[in-house]
């Protein structure tokens, strides 16, 4: 562990965001800080890049999204999901922030001393998939079943085959009831039939994932789009 975290210094400061985080470490004196520096390492070892997860929840500008209830996103913030391993799925069209609150409900989980993995969806397909294919699957899960929130950025982006769709599924269904999920999606779950191919499976899967899930839809106008036109505003 010790090797881990200094690993993880290295690795986090050498970003800016890194840096910010670095600081807000020196905060937290109520809590165990190894404990937190190695949640965050890990978790962050675990996101296909840092800058994916280095987001607070302090840094998202709840006016920009007036739907979005902030006092609920801070009441989750809070942990209790995470004791009682309940789903959170953040849904809604791209741009509008739901990777950003995915990623500040996952450091303050972090500091809360919970372990966190943050997967992007498609990558995780291909680590299962890897898994199964050098009979590791077993010990995959168990690793995950060791977790206490697992974060799902940017499921449905692209389409699963037969058997990805099937260990998706066989992932969600083992950590059902056992270890918190977010999810993150712009795909509607009418909709989610396209990706997942069977309507039995996915029928099976949203039944799993929407119980006692906490459901935050994300409406608006994209903050990337927003911020392109007003730079264009601006140089004009
Ligand atoms: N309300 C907001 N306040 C501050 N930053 C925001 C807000 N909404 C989005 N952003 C920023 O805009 C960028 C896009 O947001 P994000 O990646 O979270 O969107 P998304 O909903 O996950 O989009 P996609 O569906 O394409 O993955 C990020 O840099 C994010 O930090
Ligand atoms: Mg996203």
């Amino acid at each position: 562990m010790g090797k881990n975290i200094k690993y993880g210094y290295t690795k986090i400061v050498n970003l800016d965001a890194g840096k910010r985080l670095a600081d807000n470490l020196s905060n937290l004196y109520n809590n165990d800080l190894n404990v937190i520096v190695y949640n965050f390492v890990d978790m962050l070892s675990h996101a296909r890049t840092e800058m994916e997860v280095l987001k607070e929840l302090a840094d998202f500008d709840f006016s920009a999204i007036p739907q979005l209830n902030k006092q609920r996103v801070l009441d989750l913030a809070r942990g209790e999901y995470i004791n009682k391993a309940e789903p959170i799925i953040l849904v809604g069209q791209p741009g509008l922030g739901k990777s950003h609150v995915a990623s500040g409900l996952a450091l303050a989980a972090c500091r809360q001393c919970h372990r966190v993995r943050f997967y992007n969806a498609a990558a995780l397909v291909n680590e299962l998939s890897l898994a199964r294919e050098q009979q590791r699957l077993p010990k995959f899960l168990a690793t995950a079943l060791r977790q206490q929130l697992i974060v799902l950025d940017e499921l449905g982006f692209i389409p699963f085959s037969t058997t990805d769709a099937q260990l998706m599924f066989q992932f969600c269904s083992t950590l059902h009831e056992r270890v918190a999920l977010i999810i993150t999606t712009n795909l509607k779950f009418a909709d989610w039939t396209q990706v997942f191919g069977s309507e039995q499976l996915t029928a099976a899967l949203l039944d799993r994932l929407t119980f006692k899930a906490h459901i935050l839809e994300f409406i608006g106008e994209s903050f990337r789009f927003r911020q392109r036109m007003q730079q264009q505003d601006q140089s004009a």
